[in-house]
């Protein structure tokens, strides 16, 4: 994973790279770097821990008017984090200067083959391996740095995006990308670099995204260049509007981003369905079905693929297509699917579910699937990204940037998009009545409002956090449509406050976690009106008859498990496929609010990233 920031310029590089690696810190956050060069002094700051830890290491170490600078916020690979481990890293001679988001696979046996013609190393990186290998190509070879860049990554085995400078070539950066993101903004005779576009949004809304195998040189008072790194050839450059604003990646006066994310939900949705769900003509608009509505009805199966929280929201696509649609679906580990030699058929359809568009397994389960014949369709957040390329079309889940690591916003609009494409694959198939289909758009218009109110039992939240917080397992049961939010709801638990927990399917507790209950575990039910209500109130039963703790997730109004339960937690009614919607509401205030009560880093927890572009 990683961040990587660049800047090259009239401005003063250091602001922005700073604010830029604070703003990426989503992808890694166990040390960070950054190397200013004023054309004749180069001054390198890193540190292990956070952005904040270098900006005060800098503050005492760097004091320049740099134009040209490069940074970094690592997610270690290769060596553990430390202040050596840390990007920057420089060639021997000292004058080439590298950051790197990535891995290079062969690193071990370029190493070996640089070290033995006198090549020495300071890190355990695959990085450091690679800054020589560009030095020892450019030397060689008696080529510009470009020329170099270019050579040496013909021999590179891996996923990387870099940014490297010469001190010697003042007026340039070469960039490239495979595997990993990479855009650029275009100023007025000046270039931002960034893993995304987030860092330069308030200097410039053009922005180029890089593809795989490509390579730029930007160049102060010229076009930008580039190239393919394999064959040389020349590329012109797709220019993008950018979309998004400063408001939006701010956290707007909440404490932390994964709360104003979970507040945001009830208009993530809305944006999500907006122009798309038509109630009063009975109409659901999506050109990325429309257009490919006879590959959808013809489909044998849908293959959905994904990681982390996408892969419970297609866990939830698969209840609803089955359910409405009548379309077999089977969820996929991207991770597992692309090294499990799948049977995939021109007459599949893969889903890919990605909020941020970059997952490396999930990209590698797309081009297997498309090099098979399978017709495949991406579910994305984020704008441009890596997976919105990939796929033969898709739909946009509109939730604005997700910051927060632990995923809210995204599932339920992730939820939300699916739900629509079920429903209209529903009416175009005739598998549910017209009545039925009106009536599910009518409810799901009504998600948004019913949202907010489930967001208005935080204080209740907040006092149930308060009495478990100590606990050292959870468990999380919840039947059908609930069972991946029972999923979902112990996933962020476990991300953000290190507390064990586990979702089950409540009726499978019999076979195993029904040991674990004693009166000191807390056990979250789902249990919901319609569906399996008295199936699960009789595993609420079961459960207290072993004295666990009972905390239920229920309809308003309900009597039978408040009677049982130690807690209750209220959540609107709706229809039984839309209830994932409101369900997870107070998993993630629940979880929020643990975390925070113990101090946990909720934002930036350890260990994790937001996008995992290393598989
Ligand atoms: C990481 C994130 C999760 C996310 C998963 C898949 O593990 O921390 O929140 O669900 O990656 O990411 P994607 O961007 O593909 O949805």
């Amino acid at each position: 994973m990683c961040g990587i920031v660049g800047y090259i310029g009239h401005r003063e590089a250091y602001p922005i790279i700073i604010e830029g690696l604070k703003r990426l810190e989503y992808r890694g956050y166990d040390s960070a770097g950054i190397a200013l060069f004023d054309g004749t002094d180069l001054k390198v700051s890193k540190t292990k821990g956070k952005v904040v830890d270098l900006e005060n290491r800098v503050a005492t170490e760097i004091s320049t008017n740099a134009k040209l600078g490069i940074g970094h916020t690592r997610w270690a690979t290769h060596g553990v984090p430390n202040d050596i481990n840390a990007h920057p890293h420089y060639s021997n001679s000292g004058n080439l200067v590298i950051i790197h988001n990535g891995i290079i696979e062969n690193y071990d046996a370029l190493k070996k083959e640089l070290t033995a013609r006198g090549y020495t190393f300071k890190s355990d990186t695959d990085t450091e391996v690679l800054i020589n290998l560009i030095e020892d190509v450019k030397l060689k070879e008696n080529v510009k740095l470009g020329k170099a860049v270019q050579i040496a990554l013909n021999q590179v085995i891996g996923a990387y995006s870099i940014a490297v400078f010469d001190k010697n070539k003042p007026d340039e950066i070469v960039i490239a990308r495979l595997g990993s993101p990479l855009a650029v903004g275009i100023g007025d005779n000046e270039f931002f670099i960034a893993s995304d576009a987030s860092p330069f949004i308030e200097y410039t809304k053009n922005a180029v995204y890089l593809e795989d195998e490509e390579m730029a040189i930007l160049r102060v008072n010229k076009d930008i260049k580039i190239r393919k790194i394999k064959d040389d050839t020349l590329v012109d450059p797709y220019v993008q509007e950018l979309q998004m604003n400063l408001e939006q990646i701010e956290k707007g006066g909440y404490e932390h981003f994964m709360l104003k994310e979970i507040h945001e939900q009830p208009n993530a949705i809305k944006d999500t369905y907006r122009g798309r769900l038509l109630v009063k003509d009975g109409i659901i608009r999506m050109s990325g079905i429309d257009d490919n509505i006879e590959k959808f009805l013809n489909a044998n199966r849908i293959i959905v693929v994904a990681c982390g929280t996408s892969w419970h929201a297609g866990l939830v696509a698969e209840y609803i297509f089955e359910d409405l649609a009548r379309i077999p679906v089977e969820v996929e580990y991207a991770s597992e699917f692309r090294y499990r030699n799948p049977v995939i058929t021109p007459n599949d359809i893969v889903i890919a579910i990605s909020q941020s568009g970059e997952t490396a397994d999930t990209l590698a389960a797309i081009k297997l699937a498309k090099a098979n014949g399978a017709f495949v369709f991406g579910v994305c957040n984020v704008v441009g990204s890596s997976i919105a390329r990939e796929t033969n079309a898709g739909a946009y889940t509109h939730a604005g940037p997700e910051i927060g690591v632990a995923s809210t916003k995204a599932f339920t609009t992730q939820i939300t998009v699916l739900t629509l494409i079920a429903l209209k694959l529903a009416k175009a198939k005739g598998s549910i009545s017209n009545s039925d289909y009106r009536y599910h758009l009518q409810e799901l218009e009504l998600i948004p409002d019913k949202v907010s109110k489930a967001l208005k039992s935080d204080e209740h939240i907040k006092a149930v956090a308060d009495i478990y917080k100590n606990a050292r397992n959870c468990l999380y049961l919840g039947r059908g449509y609930n069972f991946p939010v029972a999923l979902e709801g112990a996933l962020k638990l476990k991300e953000i406050s290190y507390i064990h927990a586990e979702g089950y399917p409540a009726a499978e507790m019999k076979h195993g976690p029904i040991a674990l209950i004693d009166e000191q575990m807390p056990v979250i039910v789902i249990a919901t009106k319609k569906g399996h209500y008295e199936k699960v109130v009789s595993n609420i039963q079961e459960i207290k008859s072993r004295k666990g703790k009972i905390i239920g997730i229920v309809t308003e109004g309900d009597i039978n498990v408040k009677e049982l339960a130690d807690h209750i937690i209220e959540v609107p009614e709706t229809l039984e496929p839309l209830s994932p919607l409101l369900t997870t509401i107070p998993l993630q205030l629940l979880s929020y609010h643990i975390a925070v009560m113990l101090g946990k880093n909720v934002d930036q927890p350890r260990n994790l990233a937001k996008s995992v572009t290393v598989e």
